[in-house]
């Protein structure tokens, strides 16, 4: 009877310490970002944040090029978009390129057999999308990057494969005719292990599925303001907060989720930002996928995408803000 006791007290002990495990230990700061009484508080922990701040460290960049070497075009037997570039300044955004894409592999990430003029290897391919990609990025998306603006570091961070990034969810496997359960309850990481849809990218990122859900009558007039389709609004901005490593009251005041003027200028940057993801993913990024090597395409064979997290991974602003655009001008948009 002791015994059996005992082991009972050592499996809750166990069972305890489990639960526990999961609660980050104290201190926990909060930082006041609304008006007080709203409850509009950041929540952080130092000691996570320490963590998060080195993995956001910039990379030093390379001194500016001369700018009286001849033009590219002259030298270069195949440059389709850097064609206002120097020779110097086209060399050292190689050099950069490869720092921050593919610092192990090289240059031969892109280039094959010492033939820098051919097309033949995926990968130069689709960096020649992405420098039109990042130009544009910088030129047309001010409204959300502001001057701080973006290179290919911010999404790649010394890979090829960026750390975040997605393709369509076919969702786990069920037994046929197990109903419809509405791309619920399969716990996925991008919603926060919640209940909540879990291909919310689709709908709100690549589709262009209406977000907004509050009535504004008393009773539900349309589908629209449903509990089902909050819940894959709400599958989006777990993953809006769990990429920025923010509370929903960074951009929310949560008595009134809707209404934009109880809400923050965050909110604002956030809805040019849906937009914008949106553009890349349609114009840039999907329509790369016959490019791609099979290997690098979803289940369902569409190309890999962006999402919030591609960029910001776990920050309100990419690298906490630091511009390393300013020091490649050549990606802030073709010269004239
Ligand atoms: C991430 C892919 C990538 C990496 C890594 C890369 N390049 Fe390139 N390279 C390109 C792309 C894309 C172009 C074509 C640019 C254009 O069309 O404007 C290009 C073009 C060139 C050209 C022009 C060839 C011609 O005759 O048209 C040279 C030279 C070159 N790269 C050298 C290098 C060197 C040297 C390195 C390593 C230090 C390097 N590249 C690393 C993607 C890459
Ligand atoms: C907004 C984020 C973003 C930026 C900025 C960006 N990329 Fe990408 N890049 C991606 C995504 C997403 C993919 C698809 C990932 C994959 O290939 O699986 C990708 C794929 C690539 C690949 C193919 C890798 C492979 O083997 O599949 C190369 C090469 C590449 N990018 C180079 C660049 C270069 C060079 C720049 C800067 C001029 C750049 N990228 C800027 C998001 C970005
Ligand atoms: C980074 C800013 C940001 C964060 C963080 C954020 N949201 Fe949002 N939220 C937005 C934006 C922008 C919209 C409007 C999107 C649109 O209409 O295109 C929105 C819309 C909504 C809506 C729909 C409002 C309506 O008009 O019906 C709800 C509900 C909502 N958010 C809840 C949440 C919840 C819950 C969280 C935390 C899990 C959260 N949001 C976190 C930016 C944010
Ligand atoms: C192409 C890279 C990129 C992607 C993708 C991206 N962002 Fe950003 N975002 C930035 C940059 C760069 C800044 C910093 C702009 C500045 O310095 O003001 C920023 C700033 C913000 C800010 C302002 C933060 C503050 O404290 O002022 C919010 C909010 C934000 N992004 C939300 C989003 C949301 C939500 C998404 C996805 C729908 C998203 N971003 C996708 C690059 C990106």
């Amino acid at each position: 009877m002791r015994n059996f006791s005992m082991k009972l007290f050592g499996t809750a002990l166990l069972a305890g310490c489990m639960l526990l495990a999961g609660c980050e230990r104290p201190p926990i700061e909060s930082v006041q970002r609304g008006y007080r009484g709203t409850g509009m508080l950041q929540v952080y922990n130092p000691r996570t944040l320490e963590e998060v701040r080195a993995a956001n460290e910039v990379p030093a960049s390379i001194p500016l090029a001369p700018g009286d070497s001849p033009k590219a075009t002259t030298v270069y037997k195949n440059v389709q978009v850097l064609t206002d570039l120097n020779v110097a300044e086209f060399t050292r955004l190689m050099v950069s390129m490869t720092n921050w894409v593919s610092p192990k592999e090289g240059c031969a990430y892109c280039h094959a057999g010492g033939d820098f003029a051919a097309d033949t290897v995926y990968a130069k391919t689709v960096a020649r999308r992405m420098l039109q990609m990042t130009r544009h990025i910088n030129t047309d998306w001010k409204k959300h990057v502001a001057e701080t603006g973006v290179t290919c570091y911010t999404c790649h961070r010394g890979q090829p494969v960026p750390a975040q990034v997605w393709t369509q969810d076919p969702g786990p496997k069920t037994a046929a005719q197990a109903g419809n359960r509405a791309e619920q309850n399969a716990a996925a990481m991008k919603v926060g292990l919640t209940s909540l849809p879990y291909d919310p990218f689709s709908y709100y990122l690549k589709g262009e599925y209406p977000i907004p859900v509050a009535g504004e009558q008393a009773l539900p007039a349309d589908n629209r303001h449903s509990i089902k389709e909050t819940e894959g609004t709400y599958g989006l901005m777990m993953h809006l907060s769990q990429s920025l490593g923010v509370n929903c009251t960074y951009c929310h005041n949560s008595r009134a989720f809707y209404d934009w003027d109880q809400s923050t200028p965050q909110r604002q940057t956030a809805w040019y930002g849906i937009r914008m993801v949106r553009d890349l993913n349609n114009d840039y990024l999907e329509p790369l996928g016959p490019t791609y090597p099979k290997e690098r395409l979803g289940p369902l064979g569409d190309a890999p995408k962006a999402n919030c997290g591609t960029c910001h991974q776990g920050v309100y602003k990419p690298l906490f803000g630091v511009s390393m655009l300013k020091d490649h001008p050549e990606l802030a948009g073709a010269k004239r």
